[in-house]
């Protein structure tokens, strides 16, 4: 049985374990949250070039969502000590900034989540660096739709089971595999918080959706095999078999007729190329 409660106050939220249902002022919150999530991932676009560092990117997102009056989540979160999440190629996610530079050909996902006013916007894109093989332009491509297709499924009556099974059925209809080791997660004051948001399942199971629910949906989509190991610094997740990885991730909210997201591009950028 699951267990849903209503959250009116402005406290610091508790992770109960119960899936909260936000009134209006939190839906408020997680769209200013949101926005910058955006705005900073827009910002990227022109830096997403052979030869930038990682720690470079890392350091504009810092400067971006500090300038606008944010706070980056993952700055001390469980000991991580960056702005962001940068994941080339094999590296599913949790990429640490670093040395490392773009190379032409590379995909490469940024996942950002900044705190403004105590709201977490969480989302992450793809970036095309310089000219890519249509093959990993494939996987991002279907990435994206992955995405949006459970976001599509996510409505007040459904349930996590419609929205998983939304994105596993596309992604294994074009023989890709869908990582099953991280997971979309509920959020809003607090960063991850339940429910569990899993990208394979089947129809009608799991929560049901209801209005006022806040989470993430974030499918990890491989080129091959769906396995992924973890580095020894504890973080970098990378394809068991090499292959290549691509991700987005949106931050959204059910409504009475669907849902909203908070993570939408003001310039209408939502998947590479961004023009
Ligand atoms: N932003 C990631 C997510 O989508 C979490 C990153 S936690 C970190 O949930 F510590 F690795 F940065
Ligand atoms: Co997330
Ligand atoms: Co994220």
């Amino acid at each position: 049985m699951t267990d849903f409660v209503t959250v009116t106050s402005d406290a610091p939220e508790a992770r109960t374990g119960a899936i909260k249902l936000h009134g209006a002022a939190a839906f408020a919150g997680m769209h200013k949250a949101g926005r910058l999530a955006a705005e900073t991932l827009d910002m990227l676009v022109p830096h997403m070039v052979p030869g930038v560092a990682t720690a470079e990117i890392d350091r504009l997102v810092y400067d971006f969502i500090v300038a606008n009056g944010g706070v980056p989540a993952t700055l001390g979160y469980r000991g991580y000590t960056h702005s962001s999440c940068i994941s080339i190629n094999h590296v599913v996610c949790h990429g640490i900034p670093g040395e490392r530079t773009l190379k032409a050909g590379e995909i490469v996902n940024v996942d950002v989540t900044p705190i403004l006013d105590g709201w977490h916007g969480d989302s992450s894109r793809m970036y095309l660096v310089g000219d890519v093989p249509i093959r990993a332009r494939r996987l991002v491509e279907v990435t994206y739709e992955c995405l949006m297709l459970g976001i599509e499924a996510a409505r007040p009556g459904a349930h996590m089971g419609d929205v998983a099974h939304a994105i596993q059925r596309h992604a294994e209809r074009n023989r890709y595999g869908v990582v099953r080791d991280f997971c979309g997660h509920g959020l809003g004051r607090l960063f991850h918080d339940a429910p569990e948001v899993v990208h394979v399942g089947r129809p009608g199971t799991g929560p049901e959706l209801r209005p006022g629910m806040i989470f993430t949906i974030e499918p990890m989509i491989n080129i091959g095999r769906p396995d992924v190991k973890l580095l020894d610094d504890g973080w970098t997740a990378v394809t068991r078999d090499r292959s290549l990885s691509a991700q987005f991730e949106h931050s959204i909210g059910i409504t009475d007729s669907g849902c909203e997201i908070f993570t939408l591009s003001p310039k209408g950028w939502t998947q590479p190329p961004y023009q």
